[in-house]
């Protein structure tokens, strides 16, 4: 018999050897980061750490929100950062060197990369994220999944699905198209989980189509198990859990973090009810326990970890990562300048973003401290400039401004570092607005007035209102480009190394032009994705909209010309010329268009990359190889992707705006079932995505919405802040408190995870942390007396106390 069937029969016999009960209380998360352990029956606990972009392993006090320490750790650029590096191999090593940290402190499932798509420029974790587009966040995220297994752990991708925005993201209904679904919002997790193999899934707080991501059966069984072949561990996200059953029957295998010993009570009810069988639960353990053999080879690794290499490679990240936005050709600098550095970021950098993803960094490199050492006396001097959340005094900010602007006279050249704070970028928030903060603008607009030598450094992990370009003359964007990020910054500015990032999503001119912003508001709880599939660019190519920066763009010290398209049945070919004076990398973008369909399409959309390095003069032939997503699109009637039959045009170039090479070519294949109408669906043809109404999106959804009506009183499922709606006297005076503590913390501009994420937490997500203490029956009996049952309530939680005391002592002692 081969190892793998010995591991297997292995696991079988503990399935066998198990009692109901145990296997039931396998079933939901032990602890803050563990899976539950079995000793006596040999079975270990699984160990899981936040680490999209490092590691933060909490020791101590564990939290999901980033609030108490975590060992230190290597901080990488964010996903954001990477992206705009379109290097699959890059993206890999980062992985690679996660894995290794992740390896080096015992853990065994690293929880990322998150890989949403970006609906909007707003969400508050769009850091965390790949990109608008989801062949590019897919291949991004499998080879971080790669990078990741490789490196001695397992991955977790997140968080499937549609989970596209903070506000309100446990208790929001996603309500999408399944074109937009399949197309958009799955396509990246489709990639990454075939291409990248992840041993783990992390399903979202929010319902799609008013299902609970993980009791959604389409989501967990048809697409993601049998559609894809996925035959990992699926993880709720911390506190995501809604029904435990109905996710058990679709094969979620952890309810996380930590809901205790009743969760397991749950499990048994409903198997003596009839309502969940042995077989159900048998196979979610069959896929923990491949989980469990899939951590302990990887546990066999032994990886040393060097904090230098480390450190080396999260500067190549951001150097290769970092985007050029503008240049009239005075960067590079020579070092024969002189240099005012003017900005608060220059001291104190922003580099990652606040949240699960808060890594304890172990050096944190700072642009002040890169130029002195570089410059010398050739660096004039640094000031602040402007107050970090611009909460300044007046007679404060003009000191400052002054200053500023002192040294911006005596310098040749300006470098003002600015971009987004950290309230802006955080979990649990949207951000309202893309500007910049207003004192940021004000003294960069002062600045350029006493010095035409302005060059912006930009650190911000999602887009911004770009109108500040017209104050400098060079842009360059790190995004949050991490603890090594200042030195990298300082090497491109200096021409040691030559910029090469392109934009990984489109900057656009106003919020107003952004898809879906007619329908921010929610209906209810639902989020109505009347856009469908015009995001990022689907949507302003069609549109024909101006914008500041197209998708894929980004400009270099050297230049690029290509040449000679030929399409052939397996891919494209073509030659790329280094046609400047200087080494660089060019990443040319491949897209298609359909030029005839049954169904509106967007204008056009990627579908294959290449980063390709020269020389100076330098010219090669590249290849981009077509896939089974190249020309594919999802036919709703037959329930599957087909390719249709007809001609499509091919385009390769610079950017989605600078396409270089054309051809067309024509591909046999299949007609769609059902075309659908241009005349029910007249702004999905027209591309006006802004426009539709909701009789026209409900026929393309194919059924009504809905607006689910309040009920009077308080219900499990209702969010923390829906106190201040109760009639009860203590909920409003537990809502006053909340809002105060919170209007508190927006005032001083420092995110209140804790207070954010309990504002927004659903009532029966309390017993999904409290180790069991708190049971869904005390949960009830808090929320009758929310509603204004006070004595009913308090003897009900006194009782029901008692009871799930009594019932948990007599589990733990079944388990011992
Ligand atoms: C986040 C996840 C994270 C988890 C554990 C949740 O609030 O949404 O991304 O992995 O907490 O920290």
């Amino acid at each position: 018999m081969s190892q793998i069937q010995n591991k297997r029969k292995a696991g079988s016999d503990v399935l066998r050897r198990l009692t109901l009960f145990e296997k039931a209380a396998l079933l939901s998360g032990g602890g803050a980061w563990k899976s539950r352990a079995l000793p006596r029956r040999g079975l270990p606990a699984l160990f899981f750490s936040d680490g999209p972009h490092g590691l933060r392993k909490q020791e101590g006090i564990g939290d999901h929100l980033g609030l108490h320490a975590s060992r230190p750790a290597t901080c990488f650029p964010t996903a954001a950062t990477v992206a705009n590096s379109w290097d699959t191999e890059l993206a890999e090593a980062v992985g690679e060197a996660l894995g290794n940290e992740a390896r080096s402190q015992g853990v065994d499932v690293l929880l990322g990369p998150g890989l949403n798509i970006k609906r909007s420029p707003l969400c508050g974790r769009n850091f965390e994220y790949f990109s608008e587009d989801p062949y590019l966040s897919g291949k991004l995220a499998a080879a971080y999944v790669r990078g990741i297994q490789r490196g001695g752990v397992l991955a977790c991708v997140k968080h499937y699905a549609v989970n596209s925005q903070e506000f309100r993201r446990m208790t929001l209904n996603a309500v999408v198209d399944e074109r937009a679904l399949r197309e958009l919002y799955l396509t990246g997790f489709e990639i990454a989980v075939k291409e990248g193999k992840p041993a783990a899934l992390m399903t979202s707080y929010n319902q799609v189509n008013g299902i609970q991501s993980n009791e959604n059966p389409q989501l967990m069984l048809d697409i993601l198990r049998d559609e894809w072949g996925y035959d990992g561990m699926v993880v709720t996200d911390w506190g995501g859990s809604d029904d435990h059953i109905r996710g058990i029957q679709c094969r979620t295998t952890l309810e996380m973090p930590n809901p205790g010993l009743y969760a397991a009570r749950e499990v048994l009810r409903a198997v003596e009810r009839g309502e969940l069988s042995e077989a159900e639960i048998d196979v979610c353990l069959k896929d923990y326990f491949r989980t469990l053999r899939r951590a302990a080879v990887q546990a066999k690794k032994a990886v040393p970890v060097d904090p230098l290499r480390q450190h080396a490679l999260a500067r190549r990240a951001e150097r290769e990562s970092a985007v050029l936005l503008k240049n009239d050709g005075i960067l590079p600098l020579s070092g024969e300048e002189t240099v005012a550095l003017i900005g608060d970021f220059a001291f104190m950098p922003r580099y990652q973003g606040a949240g699960s993803s808060l890594v304890n960094s172990r050096r944190v490199e700072t642009l002040a401290g890169q130029l002195s050492q570089r410059l010398g006396n050739k660096l004039i001097g640094c000031a602040s400039g402007y107050a970090r959340h611009g909460d300044d005094s007046k007679r404060r900010a003009a000191k400052r401004l002054r200053r500023a602007l002192k040294l911006a006279r005596k310098a040749s050249c300006v470098i003002f570092c600015c971009g987004l704070d950290e309230m802006a970028e955080t979990e649990g928030l949207d951000r309202k607005t893309l500007a910049l903060p207003a004192a940021q603008r004000r003294v960069l607009h002062s600045l350029a007035d006493v010095n035409p030598n302005i060059i912006l450094v930009l650190s911000a992990g999602s887009v911004v209102d770009l109108s500040v370009e017209r104050d400098a003359r060079a842009v360059l964007h790190g995004y949050l480009g991490g603890e090594a990020g200042a030195g990298a910054m300082s090497e491109l500015l200096y021409g040691e190394a030559t910029p090469m990032g392109k934009l990984a999503e489109s900057y656009p001119r106003a919020l107003s032009d952004t898809p879906a912003y007619p329908y921010r508001k929610l209906r209810g709880n639902c989020a109505e994705y009347r856009e469908s599939l015009y995001v990022g660019y689907r949507y302003y190519d069609r549109a024909g909209l101006s914008l500041y920066h197209p998708f894929g763009f980004g400009l270099s010290y050297t230049s690029f010309s290509y040449r000679d398209l030929t399409v052939e049945a397996e891919g494209v070919r073509f030659f790329v010329k280094n046609s400047g004076a200087r080494d660089g990398a060019e990443i040319a973008q491949l897209y298609i268009s359909a030029l005839e369909s049954a169904v509106f399409r967007p204008e056009k959309e990627l579908k294959g990359f290449a980063k390709i390095f020269l020389k100076a003069g330098e010219e090669k032939e590249v290849f981009i190889p077509f896939d089974d997503k190249s020309f594919r699109v999802y036919d709703s009637a037959r329930g599957c992707f087909i390719e249709e039959e007809g001609r499509y045009r091919i385009l390769v170039g610079a950017s989605a705006a600078d396409l270089r090479l054309a051809a067309e070519t024509e591909r046999g294949g299949e007609r769609m079932l059902i075309p659908q109408e241009k005349k029910r669906l007249p702004h999905y043809f027209s591309g006006a995505a802004q426009q539709v109404g909701r009789t026209e999106f409900e026929r393309l959804l194919g059924r009504k919405t809905e607006r689910p009506a309040l009920a009077g009183e308080l219900l499990r499922g209702d969010a923390v802040h829906e106190l201040r709606r109760s009639r009860g006297l203590l909920a409003r005076l537990i809502y006053r408190g909340l809002q105060r503590a919170l209007n508190k913390s927006a005032a001083k501009r420092e995110p209140n995870l804790n207070l954010i994420f309990t504002y927004h937490m659903p009532f029966r997500a309390f017993s999904k942390f409290g180790s069991g203490r708190i049971s869904p029956e005390m949960t009830e009996a808090v929320l009758l007396m929310l509603n204004g049952h006070l004595i009913a309530g308090g003897r009900k939680f006194f009782l029901e106390g008692l009871k799930n005391r009594r019932e948990n002592r007599r589990n733990e002692r079944a388990l011992r």
